[in-house]
């Protein structure tokens, strides 16, 4: 018999979860625009929309709150937080930022010039932005098969280095200020990248003086991924493997929101000085002092303390199993969810789920705020509202994958909050054909995904009804 284990903590403090009716959450949904980022927290029961800074910190982080150093320059707070980073991460230099994307910012601003491409392992939102902003073409050189949510592969984060070699011998080297690579692939379902993988791009790479920056967002996570997957590693410890992916790299940028177990800061990571000093003086334009770049000293203890509880093989081993148990129940119902079960997040495919519904009618959408009227779940589209529009003609981006991200924060739900999803996604998968397509009635230029406002198409404007089914059939 298999036996079966249990989260690797105990509880301390509780929060208490709003319960509302179908009634008030109908009207949550349409105060909110059908967009789950607009409903109020407070009307949430269960809330998947992110893994991004909704974690759950131990009583050793509270504790060493306390202890935070609120200096303005030379905080000891600062000197410990870069250790960590150095102990566990192992670059030269690191220079705190307050969250990813500010590191994005610094990485982009100081290395792209206009016309340069920038090849990635499939784009996330913020990166791009600040890729595309800097002048640069984003090119995406990841495996086919990741923009295929049905195939089933161990590392299908994987950069398809003929992808690589092809882009570098179309525009040249001198074109192509770094490679950036993700570990894990958010928008690809939480894909793993293989050790073998880095260490070819490396290689190819440094045979063009080509730098390698990560985005170590979910390193950890991808290290698991390894130790369980990948040949010869399975008898190492997960911070050891840690250390060897990023050896394969630059430099890094990161969102110390996930896998440093934090609620808020984030850092860029660097071996090369020269790039060092000029990021510095960067992070004092845009983020604050080199000695807390955005962050209190509260949270650089509480982050120095959350990179080294991260990569403790016991919590890592949890963290992955908990996505799994709420993925692998969904797939033994035979609801359609990205292959393999990633490592933050299961990825209903909304396409799959809603077949009646053309892209345009925004499935992903449409699905994430049927859960949230079914149970006060909240989730996340990924898909063409996230995708936004091309910058070059206006026209919506179609991504393959169009998406329901259910993300799981950190050490924050137990099993059973798991079980309750699954009950959900079931009684939604067998009234599938009476979800309706939604209409975009409001669209912000940028990152449209998080602002944009929608209304349901059918007559009745009810997300759910039994005419939506009667109006595709006719
Ligand atoms: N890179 C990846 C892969 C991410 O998932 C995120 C954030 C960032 C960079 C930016 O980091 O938020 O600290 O500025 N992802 C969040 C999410 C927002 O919900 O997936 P940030």
């Amino acid at each position: 018999m298999k036996r079966r284990t249990a989260e690797p903590y105990k509880i301390k403090s509780v929060e208490t979860l709003s319960m509302l009716s179908y009634d008030e959450r109908h009207e949550s949904l349409a105060r909110a625009g059908y967009n789950t980022f607009l409903i109020d927290s407070d009307d949430v029961y269960i809330d998947l929309l992110t893994d991004s800074g909704t974690t759950a910190m131990s009583d050793a982080q509270w504790g060493a709150l306390m202890t935070g150093d609120e200096a303005y320059a030379g905080s000891k707070s600062w000197k410990r937080l870069e250790q960590a980073v150095k102990d566990v991460y192992g670059y030269n230099y690191v220079l705190p930022t307050h969250q990813g994307r500010g590191a994005e910012n610094i990485l982009s601003q100081l290395k792209i010039k206009d016309g340069d491409y920038v090849p990635g392992n499939m784009y996330f939102t913020t990166t791009r932005a600040h890729q595309e902003m800097n002048g640069a073409t984003f090119v995406d050189i990841i495996i086919d098969e990741a923009h295929d949510p049905s195939i089933d592969l161990p590392f299908k984060g994987n950069v398809d280095l003929k992808k690589l070699q092809a882009l570098i011998d179309k525009v040249g080297a001198e074109k192509i200020p770094y490679v950036c690579l993700a570990v894990t692939v958010n928008l690809a379902g939480g894909q793993p990248v293989s050790m073998r993988n880095m260490k070819d791009v490396y290689e190819l790479c440094q045979s063009y003086s080509i730098d390698v920056m990560f985005d170590a967002t979910r390193c950890v996570e991808n290290a698991y991924f390894i130790k369980d997957r990948e040949e010869g590693y399975a008898n190492q410890t997960v911070a050891a493997i840690l250390k060897e992916m990023l050896s394969y790299s630059d430099g890094c940028t990161m969102s110390g929101k996930k896998d440093c177990l934090v609620n808020i800061g984030g850092f860029l990571a660097m071996n090369d000085e020269d790039l060092y000093i000029r990021s510095r003086e960067l992070v004092v334009v845009y983020e604050g002092m080199p000695s807390y770049g955005g962050m209190s000293g509260r949270d650089m203890e509480a982050m120095a303390i959350g990179i080294r509880e991260a990569v403790d093989d016991h919590y890592i081993e949890h963290r992955i199993a908990q996505v799994r148990h709420l993925g692998q129940q969904l797939l033994d119902a035979g609801i359609p969810i990205v292959k393999p079960i990633g490592g933050h997040a299961v990825f209903l495919d909304a396409r799959a789920f809603l077949p009646h519904l053309s892209q345009e009618e925004f499935p992903a959408q449409s699905l994430a705020a049927a859960l949230y009227l079914d149970s006060g779940v909240r989730s996340m589209e990924r898909g063409i509202i996230s995708a936004g529009r091309d910058i070059k003609t206006g026209e919506h981006n179609r991504p393959n994958l169009e998406l329901v991200r259910l993300t799981i924060p950190r050490r924050v739900y137990t099993n059973n909050h798991m079980d309750v999803v699954v009950d959900s996604i079931l009684a939604l998968y067998e009234k599938r054909d009476w979800i309706s397509g939604l209409k975009m009635v409001y669209e912000p230029p940028t990152l449209r995904f998080f602002n944009a406002r929608f209304e349901p198409l059918c007559e009745t404007g009810e997300l759910i009804a039994e005419k939506n089914k009667a109006k595709q059939i006719s």
